[in-house]
Formats: C-alpha cells, structure tokens, sequence
C-alpha cells in the first residue's frame, strides 16, 4: 500500500491554481440528479429493468456451468445437454437484446439531459453583464459549453450507467457464489476493502488533474479564436513562428494534464489485479481441496469461478468509477458555478417600465469605476442632454466618453449618482423597456450571421417587409442590398458575403433605424471611410438623428458644428460646454482639440 501511494505522490505533483472551493462530490451528484436527471426517471427505471436483465441472464449463464460439468459431463445426460444448450442459448438473447435497449435508452436519455444543460447555461449567460463578458476569455467560456458540457454527458451516461450496470452484475454474480458456497465467497472478496483508500484517494487527484486541464483547455481555445481571427495581424507582422512557439507550449501542457489523468485513471489497475489475483488463488486453494475430498463437486466449483471472473470486470470498473466519476463532477462544478453567479445589472422585483414623454437624458453626480474605486473614471459627472436635442461629447481619447454611453442603456451601472430619463432613474425602470427606449449606433458594427433581411431586423423580428427596405432606403443601403448576389436574402457575416465597412455601417444605422427609439447614442466610427462613403453614411446619419434626442460621440467635423450643444471632456469631468461657435471663442482645450483634429482635411 505504502508503495503505490508514493507511486502517486511522485506522478502526480501538487498542483496550485486558485480555484474557489470545490463542491463535494455528494452535494454535486445530488444536484445534478435532482435539477436535471429526476424528470427522467420513467427512462431510467425502464433502463434500470434491461440493465437487471443484463445481470440475470450473465448470471443464469454462470448457473448453467454447474449443470453442465455435473449432469453432462460427469453423468453423461444426454437430454440434459439439449436443454442446457436451449437455455443458454435464451441467456445470451436476452442479455444481448436487454443490453441493446438499455443502452439505447441510456443514450438518448444522457444526450437529453446534456441539452437541457447547455440551454439552460446559454440562457443564463446570455444574460450576463457586459463586465462578464469581459473578464472572461472566450476561449473559457466556450469551453464550459463544449468539453464541460461533454465531460458531464459521459457522467451521465456512462458514468451512472456503469454504476447501474455494473452494481446490478455484481449483486447477482454475487448471489449466485453465495448460493454455492458462502464461506468460499468470503475467501474470495475477503482482500477487496483494502482498495478502498488509495481509491477515493485517486478521485481527489483526479478531481484537481481535470480542473488543471479545463484552465489550459480555456487557455488554448482563446489562443486559436485569437489566432484564426485576427489572422490578418499574424500575417502582417510575420508572428506565425511566434503564435506556433506559443500553442505548442500550451499543447504540450495540456498533453502533459492529460497524461496526468490517464495515469491516475490507470493507477487503479495494478492494485485491482493483484487483489483479484489473491482472490482467484484464494478460491483454488481451498475449494480446489475440497473437490479433491470429494465434499464438493466439480460443477459447484466451477460455477463459483466463473461468476467470480464475470465479477471480477465489472468489480474493477466500479473501483475506478470514483475516478472517472471525478473528472464530470468538476465540470459540473464549473457549468454549476456559472450558472449561479447572478447578473449584478437585473430587473428588481415590480420594476415599472420606462415611460420615455419627451426624451431628456440627465446625469446627476454620476460616480463610476471599472475595476480600481480609487481611481474613478467618473467622479460625480452632472451633464443634461435636453430632449428632442443633438448633444456631442469631445475630448481626448481615455476622457470618458464611451463610458457615459454605456451606463445610459446600463451596460455598466454607476456606483453612485444616478442617471435619470425623463425623470425616472435607469435603475428604476425594466432593463428590456430601457433599452427599447435606446437606440445604439457604434464603432465596431456587429453583423450577425444571418440575412441581410434580419440583420437589419435584429430586435424587431415582426417587422414588416416595407418597413426593412424602408429603413434600408434611409440609412441609403437600399442600393447595394439589392446589388447582393441574393439582395435582402443574402447571408452576410462571419460565414456570408463580407461587406465593406461603410456598408456594415449603413446596415447598422438601418437597424437602428428600424427600432426607431426615441434616444439615440452613437459612437462615431473613427476609421476613415472614403469620400463617397462618408457622405453616404454622414447623410444616413443625419436622417437617423432627425426628431430624437442624440447623444453622439464626434469625430466628424459635421457632426461637432450642427450639435445644439457640446460637452468638453477631461479626465471625466466636464471641462466646457457650449456651442460650436461659443467654444472656439473661449479658446480652451475645445479649441485646441479643435485645431489639433479637425482643422487639416476640412477648410471650416
Ligand atoms: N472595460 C474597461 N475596464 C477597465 N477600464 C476601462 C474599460 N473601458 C475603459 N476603461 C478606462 O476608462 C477610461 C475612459 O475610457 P473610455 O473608453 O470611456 O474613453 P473614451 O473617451 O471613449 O476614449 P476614446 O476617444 O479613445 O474612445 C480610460 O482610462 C480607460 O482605460
Ligand atoms: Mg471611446
């Protein structure tokens, strides 16, 4: 014993990653059963009938020894021998169709449950803040989805039908050695409770293996999304040596990990066998001798070893089901925690909707931090957009100017202070009446992998077909839709037709046009488009911006001149507001910028 727990200490070093405290694998397995495996139980119990099948007719077949060697062998019955061939003949039937329906069953029962699983966490991250999203790789994310999500379906449907299986063998193997000999029975099992330890030892370590494996697996995902997107940078900077330097170190840990598992999933084996070799002695030994006395027959004996050698396969996997057991139950540990960490931004209970009457934004002693409170990126900002006006934010960049935007529709939430429209605190109302209330126009412009038709539908599936090609028209992406090898059926996005990026601009504003809300935010792109497509966008804009209160993020000289009022930003705070044209006659850091940005391509 003492050599194969140093044999595991020295293959298997301590590992250190931080992770939170690990559930206990009962509290686990019993939610596990109870939130997703119990509304199945009319499939189980009927797996659980073919699984006993199984183990009565294994069991029959070792029965049937003994008549085989006494009545035919010894006795030379000759009708016996007919029977007994009928009969084993319907054992294996039995077995093989029993076993044919019990994992069918087992199967799709497992594959089931997994999908519930999977829906079930998509439906909670899917609502998840924005900060969520952001702190974690996507790489780890998918991974829960992926290899979490497929580590739990052999839980479930190996795992536990190996249990069932596999115990149900025993019991009858079992009783049949007993019905023919109780005190050889004891001969045979008296060594297997020594496994016990050194193997609920190994289900620790493969516990924290399999949580060590899951850290690089994340690791390795995020490293191949990085890669296969952002291939173009790869290409341009010659890093393809730099990036297969960088997988290959991660593969090699995840092949070590992996090795790790395979060992202690092994480990197991050599101390099973020598157990079932001491047993098997055990049992020739001494009913060897009683056969020899003639106190037991040839068929008894040989009855008993061969259920002891049907037994001794199934025995062995349940000594290493704690192990495989272990390396589920992690992910079930991880698909669990995620699935309990709450959104922090969420409706409270009776939350009214929104009721937006004229659309004014107003600020009012706004505190915010992303991470550091004592470095705030908003010390008590106070700023009003009025209604129905046209309000542009400026400053250098890391001046706070996205960050305003984003805590209008909550995606992050102010610490302190508060954001009120039309009177009526954001955190007051419904997230989904706040954000239909908001219409968002920004930089990076997402496209679904969808048509052309539900892209710019996104958020207002019941659109009429008039209402797309008319906000089409509007946001002047009417034309090159309908140049698309299948106008508004066309497939655009990660696996479609590519578009330009005043193109996907345009699609963007006609959904923004789309939802028509009354408040409108929109973070100018800063990337050059050319002449042409500028002016198309600028105008598309233009349109969008009529009749709704517009809090725009300038870039374009245009957009600066027409607003109704202009907020100068640094450091978040507001440093000067006014017009255009009162700004550049105080001569301040508006001014300045002003000269800095905007003043080579366009003559003012
Ligand atoms: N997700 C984030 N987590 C932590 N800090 C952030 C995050 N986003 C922005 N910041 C920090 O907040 C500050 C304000 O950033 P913000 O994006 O609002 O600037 P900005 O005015 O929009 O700049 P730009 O003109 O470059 O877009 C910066 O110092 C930035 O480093
Ligand atoms: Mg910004």
């Amino acid at each position: 014993m003492l050599s194969v727990r140093r044999f595991m200490e020295e293959s298997l070093p301590p590992v250190s990653a931080p992770r939170p405290a690990p559930q206990t694998s009962r509290v686990l397995l019993r939610r596990l059963m109870r939130e997703h495996v119990r509304q199945y139980w009319p499939r189980f119990a009927l797996a659980v009938l073919m699984m006993a099948l199984v183990a009565a007719s294994t069991a029959a077949l070792a029965e049937l020894i003994r008549p085989v060697l006494d009545g035919v062998f010894t006795n030379k019955d000759r009708d016996l021998l007919w029977q007994i061939g009928g009969l084993i003949m319907l054992a294996f039937l039995v077995k093989g169709l029993a076993g044919y329906g019990e994992s069918v069953v087992m199967n799709t029962t497992g594959q089931r449950i997994i999908s519930d699983i999977q829906q079930r966490l998509f439906g909670h991250v899917v609502h998840a803040d924005l900060a969520f999203f952001q702190s974690q790789a996507t790489g780890t994310l998918v991974s829960r989805f992926t290899h979490d999500v497929g580590l739990m379906r052999n839980l479930v449907s190996s795992t536990l039908t190996g249990l069932g299986k596999d115990v149900l063998g025993v019991i009858f193997l079992v009783a049949v050695m007993v019905r023919q000999d109780w005190v050889l029975t004891l001969v045979a099992f008296v060594g297997f409770p020594t496994a016990i330890i050194p193997i609920a030892r190994l289900g620790k370590r493969m516990r924290r293996v399999s949580a060590n494996t899951q850290v690089e697996m994340g690791q390795f995902t995020t490293l191949l999304e990085q890669v296969f997107m952002g291939a173009r940078h790869v290409k341009s900077y010659a890093m393809e040596g730099y990036e297969t330097g960088r997988a290959k170190t991660l593969i090699d840990r995840l092949q070590r990990l992996i090795a790790k598992a395979s060992r202690v999933r092994a480990i197991s084996s050599p101390v099973m066998e020598t157990l079932g070799g001491v047993a098997i002695v055990g049992v020739i030994l001494y009913g060897g001798t009683q056969v020899i006395d003639g106190s037991r027959t040839t068929g008894t004996f040989f009855s008993f070893i061969t259920a002891l050698l049907l037994a001794y396969e199934p025995i062995k996997r349940l000594a290493n089901l704690n192990v495989s057991m272990q390396e589920g139950l992690a992910a079930a540990d991880r698909v669990f925690t995620l699935i309990d960490t709450p959104p922090a931004i969420a409706d409270a209970p009776d939350t009214p909707a929104l009721a937006v009457t004229r659309g004014e934004v107003r600020f009012e002693g706004a505190r915010f931090h992303y991470t550091d409170p004592n470095a705030p990126q908003l010390a008590g900002l106070d700023l009003v957009i009025p209604a129905g006006q046209k309000v542009a934010l400026v400053g250098p960049s890391g001046a706070g100017k996205s960050t305003i935007l984003n805590l209008i529709p909550r995606f992050y939430d102010v610490t302190a202070g508060s954001i009120l429209i039309d009177g009526q605190n954001v955190r007051r109302v419904t997230l989904a009446s706040l954000r239909r209330a908001i219409g968002l126009v920004s930089q990076e412009v997402s496209l679904f992998d969808d048509s052309v038709r539900a892209n710019i539908a996104y958020g207002r599936p019941e659109a009429s077909e008039a209402e797309i090609i008319q906000a089409a028209r509007d946001a002047a992406a009417h034309d090159f839709i309908t140049e698309l090898p299948q106008g508004y059926d066309t497939v655009v996005g990660e696996f479609g037709v590519k578009l330009s990026g005043g193109q996907r601009q345009r699609l963007s504003i006609a959904r923004a046009m789309l939802k028509n809300a009354p408040i409108l935010l929109l973070d100018e792109a800063t990337s050059a488009l050319d002449t042409e497509s500028e002016r198309l966008v600028q105008a598309a804009l233009d349109r969008l911006m009529q009749g709704r209160t517009v809090l725009v993020i300038a870039h374009r000289l245009s957009t600066v001149v027409d607003a109704d009022l202009i907020y100068v930003l640094e450091r978040g705070q507001v440093v000067e507001r006014g017009s255009h044209a009162d700004l550049l006659a105080k001569t301040g850091l508006y001014a300045r910028l002003h000269a800095l940005q905007f003043a080579e391509p366009v003559a003012l």
